[in-house]
């Protein structure tokens, strides 16, 4: 079946969640973050996800927002910087205004000139995902922003990646789904999507029984890959 609609993940994917730690960093009066940044960016991504895989799993939801906080504190406490609460609430508010990727407006325009349905579906509160798109400036790129808040349960679960099919009356081999997480592209080629990993670290293939047909380094290939 032609490709009809191109759904993104967001973090990692549209917008840079290192940016955050890298730009606090670079700020006066950091001096302490600018020796750990790159070890916090890791670990507090790390336990984010974590954190979500661990609601997921028990049935105990909270909302990105909270989770992101919880990564943010278990990061800052083991770079010992937890005790520096204007660092943390500088960190927090620049989540709110990730960067997102250099090639993301021009990737999502050819899609949209191309009669292509594109959307977000995301982990992320429907707030945060709001300031985040209003931050890039996409959000005319973009057909709609789905976030699992509407589902209460985070990716992998497949009551998500639903979502889109829900949306956009599309069957699961129309749906070209795109992330930068290893184990959200595999689970969705599970689900039956057909998806594209954006390794851009060059990390090694997820050890998952699903893996992604397609692996850029970056987002510039999607409309050449939609269009197949
Ligand atoms: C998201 C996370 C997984 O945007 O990156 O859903």
């Amino acid at each position: 079946m032609p490709i009809r609609t191109c759904i993104f993940d967001a973090y990692g994917t549209l917008f840079d969640v290192s940016a955050a730690a890298r730009q606090a960093a670079a700020e006066p009066g950091h001096d302490r973050l600018a020796a750990h940044w790159q070890t916090l960016a890791r670990d507090w991504r790390l336990k984010q996800l974590q954190y979500t895989w661990l609601r997921a799993v028990t049935g105990a939801h909270a909302d990105f927002w909270d989770v992101t906080a919880d990564g943010l504190d278990w990061a800052l406490e083991d770079c010992g910087l937890q005790g520096d609460a204007a660092l943390r609430q500088r960190l927090l508010d620049l989540y709110w205004e990730l960067q997102a990727y250099d090639e993301v407006p021009a990737m999502l325009a050819r899609l949209k000139e191309a009669g292509l349905d594109t959307a977000i579906l995301s982990n992320g509160s429907p707030a945060m995902l709001d300031g985040a798109v209003r931050s890039a400036g996409i959000g005319d790129l973009l057909d709609d922003v789905l976030s699992v808040e509407s589902v209460g349960v985070f990716k992998p679960d497949h009551r998500v990646y639903d979502l889109v099919g829900q949306r956009f009356g599309t069957a699961r081999d129309e749906v070209l789904f795109v992330s930068s997480n290893g184990w959200d592209a595999g689970a969705a080629t599970g689900y039956g999507f057909v998806t594209a990993w954006v390794n851009r670290a060059g990390e090694p293939v997820d050890r998952l029984p699903w893996t992604p047909p397609h692996i850029l380094t970056d987002l510039t290939g999607i409309p050449e890959l939609a269009r197949r």
